[in-house]
């Protein structure tokens, strides 16, 4: 694996290899990487010709109250595994090369309606950051297909709306969630989550498929279905963020004749935030 930390060198390898022919699969992370990243790597692998991962602690998605300089910062380990997994080129950026104006002068790219709801409602300005930094990510690599996970439900509907706003020639593909046995989503937030609480978290993803189950038997009283979903997490002593059905592209409240509908939910640990969703087709 080839790992570049400036643009001009990256674009340098990566026309030689656009160049050639190549299929070019991108992966944007910002490290800590698990195995749900890996399933990303594996599933770019299946489809392209060439395989690359960045890793960028993006500070422009991190509110006031979240804490950057903390994010954990395992490069040497995330290298091993991205090898073990036949990646071929890492990106691997600092601030300044990807933000060399500073953050505060930075042009952003902003989703109208879907960045300031569900997740943007409590981390204020985090899709801008996120839409920004893989908008230029995009522009970089110029990749065929980028992979993102289906956990992070609201970014990938996000994105998908992003690149068609804007025109980009990407194919975005998600990738199923990656589960413990459980069913508790994977995450690098998981870490935080303590003995006590362990056993209890996977009470979001039970709900979130019984507000999903009730919908498929033709219940579509959102709200009350929402409500008792709350309700059962509250029960195990998790306080909800939200639990909401909506549709699954623009992210706006179910409406009673909608067709693509995704079952979306946060809850607070004591250390943690923990987000998981279900789809319904
Ligand atoms: O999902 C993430 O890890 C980040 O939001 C992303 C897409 C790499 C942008 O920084």
């Amino acid at each position: 694996m080839d790992v570049f930390h400036t643009i001009l060198s990256f674009r340098g390898a990566l026309r030689n290899e656009r160049a050639q022919g190549k299929r070019i699969g991108f992966v944007p992370t910002m490290g800590n990487l698990h195995d749900a990243h890996l399933e990303l790597i594996k599933t770019a692998r299946r489809s392209n010709d060439i395989v690359v991962c960045s890793i960028f602690v993006n500070g422009l998605q991190f509110g006031l109250n979240e804490d950057w300089d903390k994010y954990p910062r395992t490069f040497e380990a995330d290298c091993d595994k991205l090898r073990s997994v036949g990646c071929d080129y890492l990106f691997h950026p600092d601030d300044n090369e990807m933000y060399p104006n500073g953050l505060d002068k930075q042009t952003r790219v902003i989703c109208a309606t879907m960045a300031d709801v569900l997740c943007g409602a409590s981390r204020p300005g985090h899709f801008e950051g996120v839409t920004t930094v893989v908008s230029k990510l995009f522009n970089i690599v110029q990749p065929d297909e980028a992979i993102f996970g289906a956990k992070d439900f609201q970014q990938l509907a996000i994105i998908r709306r992003m690149v068609e706003d804007l025109c980009i020639p990407v194919t975005i593909t998600a990738a199923p969630i990656h589960r413990e046995a459980d069913g508790l989503a994977m995450s690098s937030r998981n870490s935080f989550i303590t003995e006590r609480e362990r056993p209890l978290v996977n009470q979001l993803n039970k709900s979130l498929n019984w507000v999903a189950e009730q919908i498929k038997n033709g219940n579509k009283d959102f709200i009350a279905l929402e409500a008792e979903a709350r309700k059962q997490i509250e029960t195990v002593g998790l306080r909800p963020d939200y639990i909401t059905v909506c549709n699954s592209k623009t992210l706006e409240h179910a409406a009673v004749d909608d067709t693509d509908l995704a079952v979306l939910g946060a809850v607070y640990t004591s250390g943690a935030r923990l987000i998981d969703n279900v789809e319904l087709g």
